[in-house]
Order: C-alpha cells, then structure tokens, then sequence
C-alpha cells in the first residue's frame, strides 16, 4: 500500500478536522489516474456509468459484471485514493446472501475499498450483513436514481417536515447498522446539516449544500463531456465535448485534406528496398 493512501482512518480523521473531501466518479484507468493526480481523495465507481458512459436512460439495467470491469479498470490506474463500487439495482435487494457475495466480489475482483448502495432504514440489515463481512459500506439517500419510478422522478426529497424527518431516521438506522459513509443527493441544505451534525458518519453532498464533509460530482458534469444540460447540482468546469468535437472535426478535415499524417509521423525505410519494392 502507497504510504500516502487514502484509507478510512483518514477520511475519519478529515471529517473530524474539518478537512473537507473531495469524490469524483471515474469509470476507466486514464480517469482514475488523472483523479489521483489532481488529489481527490475518494473515487466513485457510480451506476450513473449506464447514464453517462453506456448511454442508457437510468441506472436499473446496469449488471454487477459491467460494474466490476469499470471498477476494475478504475482499480489500475489508482494508487492513492480510496475506492468506491456501487452496488447495482438487484445486486443488494434480493437477500442478504445474495448482497454479501456481490459485495465481495467488488473487494475480491476489483480491489474496491468500500461498496455503496442506496436506500434508507429498509436496507439497514443488509448493511448490517455486508459490514459483518468486514466490508466497508457507504450508504446513500435522498434522490435514489435506481428506485426513480417509486419516487415519481428526479426530484429534491425531504423538502417537508415529514420526509425530512424520515431522512434523519433513514440516516440514523443506516449509522447504527454500520455504514461509514452516506451520501446525500438532491436534498435542502439545512437538512443535510441537521443528519451530519446529528450523526457520526462521513457525509458526502452532491445538490446537498455546503455542510456535508465532502461533496461528489459525476465526471462527465464536471469536465461537460455530455449534452445533457448541467443538473443545478452540478458545476460545469469545462466544455470538453465541445473541445473534443472541435478537435475531431479539425482530424477528419486533415485526413481528408492530407494534411495528416506528415512526415514526422511517418516511418521510412532504406531508399533502394523501397525503389525495390516498388517495382515489384
Ligand atoms: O452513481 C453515481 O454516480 C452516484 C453519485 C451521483 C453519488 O451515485
């Protein structure tokens, strides 16, 4: 292990200095180094990898097979930070046997350090199981992307007294099951500070405010690598699909203008085997 490795001793010991985290998702090596590089501490392998990277409308059809070979991949180009796998929809909610064995095999197969999955006080026995395991658990609640048709769609939860309450509840059943992390998406402010002042795990935001310990944005937001318009969540540092496709369009231009390749990326040969071969 890298002697500067991000484990859950320090993510602990950020939380309690102060120290805010910063947790990006990445779904392949050269993202996960450039994360690594840039000195985010945690790494995401979220589900949004079916909205984001395979083009689907949700996150419901993506598998645990596709899941470990992005965390996989993701595992390959990190040396530092701490690594999260996203358990799927229906890799968790079967049986608690059934959430073990695929949580295991995010630490078995891909050298994730932790596993999140989503729901409230109704998966605390499942989190149970899996830290019984010895497996690190993040939770997350709020807006659930993979429970979306129950929720009526994307939408902030907890904006009443009621929910909001339920939310803390939720939170508090999933710390006493043995989450370390939760996560909190698309929820008020004020009510992502009441859970994280109200309970001891790592709290980490995304449309959650300022007062959580960390927040975590989805790549493709974060460098505009997608059409779809910047959640209000989101902050968009970069339009990258516009520099990408402005890029691509300059090749094609090249190619077809000869202008590419040049001579410095060509390779050439002695001069008499090539007058050789060309009048074979
Ligand atoms: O799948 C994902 O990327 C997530 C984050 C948005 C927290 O769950």
């Amino acid at each position: 292990m890298s002697a500067d490795k991000v484990t859950l001793t320090r993510l602990k010991e950020m939380k309690d200095t102060g120290e805010k985290i910063a947790v990006l998702t990445a779904y392949d090596y050269p993202t996960a180094r450039l994360c690594d590089e840039a000195g985010v501490e945690v790494v995401l392998v979220g589900d949004s990898l079916g909205n984001v990277v395979m083009g689907l409308d949700s996150t419901v059809p993506v598998t645990m097979d596709q899941m470990i070979h992005h965390c996989q991949a993701v595992r390959r180009g990190l040396s530092r930070a701490f690594l999260i796998g996203d358990m799927p929809f229906l890799s968790y909610q079967v049986s608690h046997q059934q959430a073990v064995a695929n949580a295991g095999r995010f630490l078995k197969e891909a050298g994730c350090d932790c596993v999140k999955l989503e729901g409230g006080a109704e998966m605390a026995s499942t989190v149970r199981a899996i830290v019984e395991a010895g497996i690190p658990v993040c939770a997350h609640i709020g807006l659930t992307p993979q429970s979306v048709s129950k929720l009526g769609g994307y939408r902030v939860q907890g904006k009443d007294l009621e929910s909001a309450r339920k939310l803390i509840e939720d939170a508090r059943a999933l710390e006493v099951a043995g989450a370390d992390l939760i996560v909190f998406e698309c929820i008020p402010s004020p009510l992502a500070r009441a859970i994280t002042e109200r309970t001891g795990m790592i709290t980490i935001g995304i449309g959650a405010g300022p007062h959580c310990h960390g927040q975590v944005l989805v790549y493709h937001d974060l460098v505009g690598l997608t059409t779809r318009k910047t959640p209000k969540m989101a902050k968009q540092y970069l339009d990258l699909w516009s520099q990408i496709r402005q890029t691509m369009q300059t090749y094609v231009d090249e190619v077809k203008s000869g202008a590419f390749p040049a001579p410095e990326h060509e390779f050439t040969m002695d001069p008499e085997v090539a007058a050789r071969l060309m009048e074979d």
